[in-house]
């Protein structure tokens, strides 16, 4: 286990919307560098990188044309080298974005699969052995290449799967995840890895990892997992520093199983992160969040989901909390910042490894914006970083209608410089807890972690190592009797926080931290 990821606090970049550094509407490599300061000033010590790759941008890069090059709109391969070694001068690590269950269809390889003769390349796309002979149970393209067979598709149209074989075979097209031919897509894979270590970055977020080897659920998605083993043993091997966080929101599976350091506990439909302050679908007036004042949510259906994940995986590696991505809607959306703050300081003080998407620092808002390359709703979680409140909000010099996405510069748009110094601000409170968390050790990573009190309604009180948190979400002062509290100290707090023996006074909308 990688020993920085104990105190590691992640911000994810979207390259293209965080600072344009030659003015041409668009965020690159070297505006990265330029902003190094910034992620470390505000304490993160870890970037995870969203592709940078060469691509047609159909899926905003997750659409990989060369795995080795970088896309010209953000800089060239030796910007990021320079990035990777200004990033470890400052202590921060760099997680860059894999993405092995696809490429594009532009991408030299699937050029050569597509083609009628067999060549090296035939088989590192699943196809079927004829143009009307569909793939059941998954989505494929037919009659759209002079070879006579259907492709799979991973994502989107222009997605097609690389071929890691299938669990369950029972096609003679299919192969299984043993093939050798599979293997040699694994090994391609492992070779852009290390391409990438070499130059220097610190690990991988992995793509849809989950994904790989097909029809492999009834194994458990055994030889998914066996492929990340695989894939593991080169970083213990070489490159034992590196670390690998999946897309995948299982952690038995991603883990332990799997070997991954890290697995995002994604927000997926009526799980228990979407209780915490996504819990307004289809009706978003009947926010039942936890995080959302007065909703009266409760803290139990994220425990009632959460504890058997962590406790399936706790000695194994990290369930990482993030505050939103590139594919979910910001918080903002729905959440002040009053909401938001309580929910970060959950997000950092939470046991495993916390990511903070770039902009939920200050509250950037979800903007309705039309699709720009296959974001769809997705969209208005990518708009430009709002540094300040110059000209595209400091994003960009270049004209704004030459801007990548519209920048958000409506009335009351928050921005870094508005925000900075003033201590009760959403920036300043983020910046705080991060700060704390790396100066208490029970705050980071391993710590374990046990709740004390949870009924509906109620403060939410839960221990991390030695240290005792509490949070209120309500709008109204809540007291509990808890022996636990007698003769601690308010160690940090949010809004007004009282303690009398063992009787914890919490105010409206806040968070205390208590140490012995
Ligand atoms: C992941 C990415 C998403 C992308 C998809 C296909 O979910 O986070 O942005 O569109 O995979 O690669
Ligand atoms: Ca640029």
């Amino acid at each position: 286990m990688p020993k920085w990821l104990k105190d590691a606090v992640f911000y994810e970049i979207y390259p293209q919307s965080f600072y344009d550094s030659n003015g041409d509407g668009i965020g690159d490599l070297n505006g990265i560098i330029e902003k190094l300061d910034y992620v470390k000033g505000l304490g993160c010590n870890a970037l995870w990188l969203n592709p940078f790759y060469d691509s047609p941008f159909r899926d905003a890069g997750y659409d990989v044309r060369d795995y080795k090059k970088v896309a010209p709109r953000y800089g060239t391969k030796e910007d990021a080298e320079r990035l990777f070694k200004e990033a470890h001068k400052r202590g921060i690590h760099v997680l860059i974005d894999l993405v092995p269950g696809h490429t594009s269809d532009e991408h030299e390889w699937f050029q050569e699969s597509k083609k009628a003769e067999k060549n090296p390349y035939s088989d590192r796309y699943v196809w079927t052995n004829g143009a009307f002979s569909g793939i059941e149970g998954h989505p494929y393209i037919a009659g759209a290449s002079e070879r006579d067979g259907c492709y799979m598709l991973n994502f989107f149209a222009f997605q097609p799967a690389l071929n890691y074989g299938f669990g369950k075979v029972t096609k003679d097209w299919q192969k299984s995840w043993d093939d050798p031919a599979c293997q040699k897509t694994r090994e391609a894979m492992k070779d852009v890895m290390r391409f990438w270590l070499d130059l220097g970055c610190d690990g991988f977020r992995c793509d849809m990892a989950d994904s790989l080897v097909k029809d492999d659920d009834d194994f458990d998605k055994e030889h998914v997992a066996m492929i990340w083993r695989d894939v593991r043993a080169m970083l213990d091997q070489d490159y034992p520093e590196a670390a690998l966080v999946s897309e995948w929101s299982n952690p038995r599976q991603a883990i332990v199983k799997g070997g991954f350091h890290m697995d995002f506990y994604l927000d997926h439909w009526n799980n228990g992160y979407n209780s915490l302050v996504r819990d307004y679908e289809p009706h978003p007036k009947e926010d039942r969040s936890y995080f959302k004042k007065g909703a009266g949510g409760d803290i139990n259906r994220f425990l009632d989901d959460y504890i058997n994940k962590y406790n399936s995986s706790r000695d194994k590696g990290y369930i990482s909390f993030l505050t939103s991505n590139h594919d979910t809607p910001r918080p903002k959306r729905t959440l002040t910042d009053e909401e938001l703050k309580l929910f970060y300081a959950f997000v950092l003080t939470m046991p495993g490894v916390p990511f903070l998407y770039y902009g939920d620092e200050i509250g950037m808002r979800y903007l309705n914006l039309p699709s720009k390359e296959g974001g769809f709703q997705r969209t208005g979680s990518r708009t430009p970083m709002q540094w300040d409140d110059s000209r595209n909000k400091g994003f960009s010099t270049a004209d704004p209608e030459k801007l990548y996405l519209p920048v958000d510069d409506a009335e009351g748009a928050p921005s870094v410089q508005a925000m900075e110094g003033k201590a009760d601000s959403l920036l300043e409170t983020t910046r705080s807890l991060i700060k704390l968390r790396h100066e208490e050790e029970d705050l980071q990573a391993d710590a374990a972690f046990r709740p004390l009190y949870s009924r509906k309604g109620q403060p939410y009180i839960y221990q991390r190592g030695d240290l005792i948190l509490a949070i209120n979400p309500d709008g109204e002062k809540k007291e509990v009797i808890i022996p636990e509290v007698e003769g601690r100290k308010i160690r940090f707090s949010i809004h007004e926080v009282g303690l009398k023996g063992p009787c914890l006074t919490m105010g409206s909308q806040s968070f205390a931290v208590l140490k012995e």
